[in-house]
């Protein structure tokens, strides 16, 4: 599989990322390199990728506790502290070795960390692979708000190597699919269809449809690096999505939703309301709320859930001038966005998705 070039940085794959590692080090002289991992990543994934680096030099582990609970500033203030200690100074390197926390986590100590310190991508869950270690957001979450504290900052490199995925359980591929899934539905027909007719999600057909996700997903980033525009297309869906899934996470009586469930829902939402305001016909509106409830079910709401979910949508981060702004779909492969919609269809899309 060809390298990727996102103009900043390359995104590499395979055992050719290594490659690519091993003689990035040889020729950048850093003067220390930190390895950054969650529980899980330390036990599973960090013997594997120690195992593919050549390059002699004397590496530091850091970990943190793994899950979404973890992603705040507590925890970078922890991984700030542990560089102090460990003498990391502006030509140190940080290797996120992790999913979508550890990336986000990590790039965003990163870029903080002495003004900013140089840092690689390695994704080890399907999520990160196709979204979060890809196009440079950077942050943490505030309160049970998520993503609420970053910065865009591009890494050195990412490394995407599928043979992690082995490691992963089921529902964690599922949740990255859903993010693949959006690919193709802001984008690109055929690959929405190629990938929802997929009869199982086994590694053997995800590898190239990780690659083409990717490549996706770049295109845009390379085109509007700073979200100003096109970017907010890749927001299809987690306008209610975030809602949904920060509501979850700050509920003592709700069962953490993965990100890729909270967007399935949101994607299902979201398509209801691109019918109402930027004319997707019922028909693809059908497929949509078909795949998605085959693949991730149905999260049931009651009133009082709805509501919050709705008051929560004041703090997404598209929004300005106090109006909140979705990214929908005209048709299954073309997005629309800053699309302002009526606070009575949103209440509708939730009677439409437990309809
Ligand atoms: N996850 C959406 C983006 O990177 O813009």
């Amino acid at each position: 599989m060809k390298s990727i070039d996102s103009g900043a940085y390359s995104i590499h794959f395979n055992e050719h990322c290594y490659v690519e590692l091993n003689s990035f080090l040889e020729s950048s002289n850093f003067s220390n390199i930190f390895i950054f991992v969650d529980i899980n990543t330390h036990e599973y994934c960090l013997p594997t990728f120690l195992s593919n680096i050549s390059y002699s030099c004397e590496l530091e582990i850091i970990e943190m506790e793994a899950g979404e609970h973890h992603k705040n500033l507590d925890t970078c203030t922890q991984v700030w502290h542990t560089l102090s200690e460990l003498d990391a100074d502006r030509k140190s390197l940080l290797i996120n070795l992790g999913g979508g926390v550890v990336t986000d986590l990590g790039g965003f100590v990163a870029s903080t960390f002495k003004r900013g310190i140089s840092f690689i991508n390695v994704p080890t869950s399907l999520l990160a692979m196709v979204d979060a270690s890809v196009g440079g957001k950077t942050g943490v979450d505030l309160g049970g708000l998520k993503n609420q504290v970053g910065i865009i900052n591009f890494p050195k490199m990412v490394l995407i190597d599928p043979l992690f995925l082995k490691s992963l359980p089921k529902y964690e591929i599922r949740s990255g699919v859903a993010e693949m899934l959006k690919h193709g539905l802001i984008k690109d027909a055929e690959y929405w269809k190629r990938l929802s007719d997929l009869k199982s999600l086994n590694l053997y057909d995800l590898e190239c449809l990780i690659y083409e996700s990717v490549v996706i997903k770049n295109e845009i980033v390379k085109r509007d690096p700073n979200e100003f525009g096109e970017r907010k297309q890749l927001n299809f869906g987690h306008t209610l999505g975030h809602a949904i899934e920060s509501y979850f996470l700050s509920s003592n009586n709700k069962t953490t939703l993965l990100h890729g469930e909270a967007i399935a829902v949101g994607m299902v939402l979201e398509a209801y309301l691109s019918t109402k305001n930027c004319g997707l016909i019922n028909e693809e509106l059908l497929q949509i709320k078909k795949v998605f409830t085959n693949l991730y079910g149905i999260v049931k709401f009651n009133k009082k859930d709805k509501d919050s979910i709705i008051d929560l949508l004041k703090y997404d981060k598209k929004n300005s001038h106090g109006e909140i702004k979705f990214a929908l779909l005209e048709c299954i492969g073309k997005s629309n966005i800053d699309v302002i919609v009526n606070e009575d269809i949103i209440n509708e899309a939730f009677s439409y998705y437990a309809s």
